[in-house]
């Protein structure tokens, strides 16, 4: 399975290791996920709304095409058919600006990959879904993938590093930069200040709010917060009352091997990694494996202007390749995130 994967050596002889996101065929048939809203769309509508629901409900994913809308509030009122409460957006999180009031730009640079994830997995807040709303396009390219995680769960629990990882679970390793140590320095190996995770400038503070977050904390150089988090590689999911993963190589140094200002930093210098809970560090050989069971179960999101998917963070991971625009082109979408809760990790009796 794994030698399908792409790769490629670095000069210093570590491998790249770069997800096929998909097998060229769809997990599980479109048709049981689109909604085609005709070419003009109401979020008053009764009949979309259960449309909507019903579909997230089976699948937990939905993704509306063809709603004739092209600005993000009018989309953020059909994906909150679904998405009953909004959550704030504070605390640990990837940096990321509001668009307009709960509608959050991506925060990651177009030309780095982003490797299938689960939404906050880092920290002990997640959130039950997110959405996206689809502003600019570039048709054909940009796709976002979803994974079914489902089936990504039983794949891994087949082998022995996944066995590993229900066994030890996994520790997530941060560093978060000073804003101040970087002020008129150009900002390499900045993923995100301290100031802009907590918000606040008061160091106490900041580490009060991680801790408050279940992250344990420590000052390295230069003022760097460092954090870490220990968690199972899974999460229980009571809607279907079963554990599924909730880990991948997102949150591993690998993160940055596409990411402009990062990526030539040596992985123990990037702001991120990942180790098993007992902190040994994964093999190369585990790193295949946890992008491999993604990308045997995913599917393309095509995005065109106006569509929205809401897509459960337990039952699908998501990701998407790099982009490249030509000039003239723009890919802009917007993320809203659904009700917070607070990780539970695996249930010893729901495997
Ligand atoms: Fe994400």
């Amino acid at each position: 399975m794994t030698d399908t994967l792409s790769a490629r050596t670095e000069p210093t002889g570590r491998e790249i290791i770069r997800p096929r996101w998909w097998t060229g065929t769809p997990a599980i048939d479109p048709s049981a996920y689109v909604v085609d809203a005709g070419g003009r769309v109401s979020a008053g509508d009764p009949d979309l709304a259960a449309r909507l629901r019903a579909t997230f409900h089976d699948v937990g994913l939905v993704h509306v095409v063809n709603t004739g809308l092209t600005d993000h509030a009018d989309m953020r009122a059909v994906a909150k058919l679904v998405l009953d409460t909004e959550m704030d957006y504070r605390g640990g999180a990837n940096p990321r600006v509001a668009l307009e009031p709960n509608v959050y730009e991506v925060g990651a640079p177009l030309t780095a990959a982003l490797h299938y994830h689960h939404e906050m997995a880092y920290v002990g807040a997640s959130t039950e879904m997110v959405a996206f709303l689809a502003k600019q396009t570039v048709p054909g390219r940009g796709a976002t993938f979803v994974s079914d995680n489902v089936r990504a769960t039983e794949a891994i629990l087949e082998t022995g590093f996944g066995r590993r990882l229900a066994e030890l679970g996994v520790s997530y390793h941060r560093d978060l930069t000073d804003r101040e140590a970087f002020v008129g320095r150009e900002p390499i190996g900045v993923y995100n200040h301290w100031q802009q995770s907590f918000g606040t400038d008061d160091p106490a503070e900041a580490e009060a709010r991680a801790n408050a977050k279940g992250l344990h904390t420590s000052w390295g150089p230069d003022r760097k917060l460092r954090t870490r988090y220990d968690a199972s590689a899974f999460e229980y999911f009571p809607k279907l009352d079963r554990n599924l993963l909730f880990s991948s190589v997102a949150d591993h140094a690998m993160w940055f091997d596409s990411w402009p200002l990062v990526e030539q930093l040596p992985p123990r210098q990037r702001p991120l990694w990942m180790t098993f809970g007992d902190g040994s560090d994964f093999s190369v050989e585990d790193l295949r494996t946890y992008v491999d069971v993604y990308d045997r179960f995913g599917m393309p999101l095509d995005w065109r202007v106006g569509d929205v998917a809401v897509i459960c963070n337990y039952r699908f991971a998501h990701g998407r390749p790099a982009i490249h625009l030509e000039p003239g082109e723009e890919r802009e979408l917007g993320v809203l995130l659904g009700r917070s809760f607070t990780r539970v990790g695996a249930d010893r009796d729901a495997w």
